[in-house]
């Protein structure tokens, strides 16, 4: 998380590096500042709290500088304060730094520094980089080994080399006014080009209403800007030959278009997103009617799936398993990503390992996978390369690591709490579920025509849940505005969207909520109900109905107000149920697409009115890059 922004060029650089925060502001809130350099001096401005707050102290300061660097943070060394807020300066305050990542040996390195008196003042691990910079400047290494022959640049790059750790990196100094040096070690950082401008991001949406040109450096390189242009090394100090590529996102996709937040317009922009997956994963061709672009090899001799993910995208995972089971008969483990890490199942021959990540940059997703890439190695597989992404991202880190990608074609995601990303997965999930089955003939022609024909119809399906939600959800919201607990409740495929209604509730609005399957209520939960707290069961006709109807009475009887997402003109769910949610009638395979609309709205409205920040809740970050 942070996000990082640097400008070079004729403009004022302020009010650039401003915006581009605010663009970078999902990826952490805490505090945020920046640097900038004017008559051979260092500006450095710093706030705690989210950018308005630097904002408002910046508009007394004059800002005609054309060079600086800007950092919005989610902390994780050192608390949320102004003094640990970067940029972060070396003691003559000459060389300003800003980071994303982590430094694992700035304990060392610190030390070190201290003993040749540097004077710290944060608690910060990034601290330590503008002091080692600065020592560089002041001790060059007696040969220069770079192909470049700034000093700043290689002092820059000296330091660099004695960083271990996961790290994006952008820093200037007031005595080489026209050079802004950046560097990519496993943590995102992209590089736009504009007419005698070029920038530097931690993510495109802070560059895109400046240039499209961009390039994405790549893990170990770093880029010298000055108002020239680019020049690419990597850690070694050789130049490297790299070309910009045009961008396909416009600014107005930055933009909320008319809606209050974010989080709304992405969930009103869920049609759009399912149209754009089936375009893409389905076909007219009856010889091959599902298009994933998967080697054969992904399905030889498959014996078991082992899923890796987080958050939201684990909820997206538990689909995927249910309809791996169900539809291809293949084994199929879900694991947090973060436990996998210390206690990995053993590893089978024919394992295929599938990391789902919507930012593909989450530290624990990605160590999991790499430590997955490496005990493959260990192996003799019979075939190696057995990883899958599946991202919203395929120019993100994971999309380096493993061999193949699904694209979940989800456009550019802003609120911090995922919504059409989910949606997106889990058509990638219905796709590969389908061509798994399709490939080993565990599902009948007409029977995989009936599903893909069934698909075809969701985003008119989703356009009519989400018109009939509308008022219903809103009146809701005043009900619950003080409620304290909540409790989701489903099962079988439905099981995993009420987790995901739960955490949508809980990260946005701060409510208490869990998330559980309805026929283990009783062996516990159930000792939580009363009155005071509403119970959202999901009850769509299939396998598990008449169960969760039961499992939904037992909740009425100890008094708690029952809300029922439901299929639309349900007598039998109108009689049981306090409030119906109601989504169109699908097949229950289908149906995770359709009931955790209302559950995304539920969360939203409840978290407007009681007038809280939905896009950026407190304590959260979109993409989470510490373990
Ligand atoms: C963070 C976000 C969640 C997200 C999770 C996994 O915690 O706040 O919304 O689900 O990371 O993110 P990923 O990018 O790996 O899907």
């Amino acid at each position: 998380m942070c996000g990082i922004v640097g400008y070079i060029g004729t403009q004022a650089a302020t009010e650039i590096l401003l915006s581009g925060l605010e663009k970078l502001e999902y990826r952490g809130y805490d505090s945020a500042g920046i640097a900038t350099i004017w008559e051979g001096e260092v500006n450095c401005v710093r706030a705690k709290g989210k950018l308005h707050n630097l904002r408002s102290k910046l508009e007394a300061v004059e800002a005609p500088a054309q060079i600086g660097i800007g950092h919005t943070r989610w902390a994780t060394h050192g608390k949320p304060e102004e003094y640990n807020a970067h940029p972060h300066m070396d003691t003559a305050m000459r060389v300003a730094v800003v980071q994303n990542g982590i430094i694992e040996n700035y304990r060392e390195l610190r030390q070190d520094l201290k003993q040749k008196g540097y004077v710290f003042r944060s608690e910060t691990d990034t601290e330590v980089i503008p002091h080692l910079i600065a020592e560089f400047l002041k001790n060059p290494p007696s040969s220069q080994l770079a192909q470049c022959s700034s000093p700043f640049f290689e002092a820059v790059r000296q330091a660099v080399n004695k960083l271990k750790g996961a790290f994006a990196i952008a820093c200037v100094c007031a005595d080489f006014p026209d050079e802004l040096i950046a560097i990519r070690q496993q943590a995102p950082l992209v590089i736009g080009f504009g007419q005698g401008e070029f920038f530097c991001a931690s993510d495109t949406p802070a560059i895109v209403s400046h240039t499209r040109a961009v390039l994405t450096l790549e893990n170990g390189e770093m880029a010298r800007l000055t108002p020239l242009g680019v020049e690419i090394y990597n850690f070694a100090g050789d130049r490297l030959k790299k070309q910009p590529r045009l961008l396909n996102l416009s600014p107005m996709m930055v933009e909320k278009q008319g809606f209050k937040h974010f989080m709304l317009k992405e969930i009103y922009e869920q049609p759009g997103v399912v149209r754009a997956c089936l375009e893409a994963y389905f076909t007219n061709d009856i010889n091959a009617p599902i298009n994933l672009s998967l080697p054969a090899e992904f399905y030889d001799d498959l014996e078991q799936i082992q899923i890796l993910a987080c958050g939201t995208s684990w909820h997206a995972a538990l689909i995927g398993k249910y309809l791996i089971e169900q539809l291809a008969g293949i084994p199929t483990q879900v694991q947090y990503a973060s436990e996998f890490r210390y206690a990995p199942s053993p590893l089978t021959a024919n394992t295929l390992t599938i990391g789902v990540t919507q930012s593909g940059e989450t530290a624990d997703t990605l160590a999991a996978l790499a430590m997955e890439k490496e005990r493959r190695s260990a192996l003799e597989l019979k075939y190696q390369p057995r990883l899958l992404g599946i991202t919203n991202r395929p120019e993100s880190t994971l999309g380096e690591m493993v061999s193949q990608i699904i694209n979940i074609h989800g456009g550019l995601e802003i609120g911090v709490a995922a919504t059409k990303t989910f949606i997106a997965q889990l058509m990638a999930f219905y796709a590969l579920a389908l061509d798994l089955a399709y490939r080993r003939q565990t599902i009948s022609p007409d029977k995989l025509e009936d599903i893909i024909n069934s698909l075809r119809q969701i985003p008119k399906e989703i356009e009519a849940t989400l018109e009939r939600q509308e008022n219903l959800i809103e009146q809701l919201a005043h009900d619950f505005a003080e409620t304290t607990d909540f409790i989701f409740v489903g099962r079988g495929i439905n099981f995993p969207i009420a987790l995901e209604g739960a955490l949508k509730l809980k990260e946005v609005s701060y409510i208490h909520a869990e998330g559980y399957p309805a026929g283990e209520m009783k062996h516990g939960p159930i000792a939580l109900l009363d009155a005071k707290v509403p119970v959202v069961a999901i009850a769509m006709p299939g396998n598990v109905y008449e169960k969760v109807l039961s499992n939904a009475q037992e909740a009425k009887a100890r008094d708690s107000r029952l809300i029922g997402v439901t299929p639309v003109n349900d007598g039998e769910a109108a009689e049981i149920f306090n409030d119906l949610l109601p989504v169109s009638n699908v097949d229950e395979l289908l149906s995770p697409i359709l009931t955790v609309i209302p559950l995304q709205l539920l969360a939203y409205h409840i978290a407007a009115r009681r007038g809280l920040d939905v896009d950026q809740p407190r304590n959260l970050a979109k993409s989470v890059t510490v373990e």
